[in-house]
């Protein structure tokens, strides 16, 4: 049996997608004793005698199953969401989803994550309200799952107000959601420290550009490849000031990431360190960067416009 500290927590939300993992759970003696062989659902009557006892867990070998088990749950709730129109549920599962995907990205978790986008874009040339109100929808508890949901939402929509192509869509809104996916490998004390960092601990949190590209590289998947630009480039400004090169020929993935990302960053109210701003307030500040020349001008306008649009098609 595995050490202690190896077993996963089950989340009680994603309960009903294990139904093929086996489950565990700890006896008042401390061992992990099986609580469910794979193949065998749990009724919700059963799951809430067990809840007043005990949490469940899985075992570190069903892992990845399990990560698998929960984004195709997630994935399935997504579609029926978008046809349902029902924003807040939507943005509940998106965030859920990406949250799995956060879990394990280097053995193999972000494989899925193509397909959920694709349907996100797929359906919202039909709806885009339902998705432009994913930033409107605020959470307790500000996360880089939700962080990336929101500047994905507010990318596709920038996408679809400019006219690029479906296909164009779907691969901005993939490296929109997976530009801080290095994230997952900065210790949580550092990034949702609320206070400023030290030196050291700014270059460690600088990483997680580098350590994005390192992530999304180890994939064979074409769309996740050219997702890579976005995570390394992101922080990159025009006059050279960015990191992590320094560099000024910018890939248009990677100029149109800085400007949304330092946008949804300066209007989310629950991020160490800031308070939120409204979105005009936001603008003027993003706009100080570009009128330096850190910042596309050309994209910045048309971002600015997409936020107020109400296009439909
Ligand atoms: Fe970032
Ligand atoms: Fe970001």
């Amino acid at each position: 049996m595995a050490a202690k500290k190896n077993w996963i927590p089950a989340r009680k939300s994603h309960l009903r997608f294990y139904d093929n993992i086996p489950l565990y759970y700890r006896s008042p003696s401390g061992n992990i004793i099986l609580y469910k062989p794979a193949g065998m659902s749990i009724s919700d009557q059963s799951l809430q005698r067990k809840y007043s006892i005990d949490e469940f867990f899985i075992h570190p070998d069903n892992r990845l199953e399990s990560i698998d088990a929960a984004q195709k749950g997630f994935s399935k709730d997504l579609i029926e969401q978008i046809q349902t129109k029902d924003a807040g549920k939507l943005k509940d599962s998106l965030v859920d989803l990406v949250e799995e995907t956060l879990a394990a990205p280097r053995a193999g978790g972000i494989s899925s994550i193509p397909k959920t986008v694709n349907a996100l874009v797929n359906n919202f040339s039909e709806k885009p309200s339902v998705i432009k109100n994913f930033t409107k929808i605020s959470f307790s508890d500000y996360t880089t799952a939700l962080h990336s949901v929101n500047v994905m939402a507010l990318t596709i929509s920038y996408c679809y107000f400019i006219g690029l192509s479906e296909t164009e869509t779907q691969e901005m809104g993939l490296a929109a959601l997976l530009h801080d996916i290095g994230k997952t490998e900065i210790p949580s004390n550092i990034l949702k420290a609320s206070r400023r960092l030290s030196d050291n601990e700014f270059s460690i949190v600088k990483s997680h550009t580098t350590k994005g590209l390192d992530i999304l590289n180890l994939y064979n998947e074409p769309e996740i490849i050219n997702a890579a630009a976005g995570a390394i480039e992101h922080h990159e400004r025009l006059d050279g000031s960015g990191y992590p090169n320094g560099i000024i020929n910018i890939s248009y993935i990677g100029r149109v990431l800085a400007i949304v990302d330092c946008y949804e960053a300066v209007t989310n109210d629950d991020r160490p360190y800031r308070t939120a701003m409204a979105p005009m307030e936001a603008l003027e500040i993003i706009k100080k960067d570009v009128d330096s020349g850190k910042l596309d001008k050309e994209i910045f306008k048309d971002f600015a416009y997409s936020l107020a649009s109400r296009k439909t098609k």
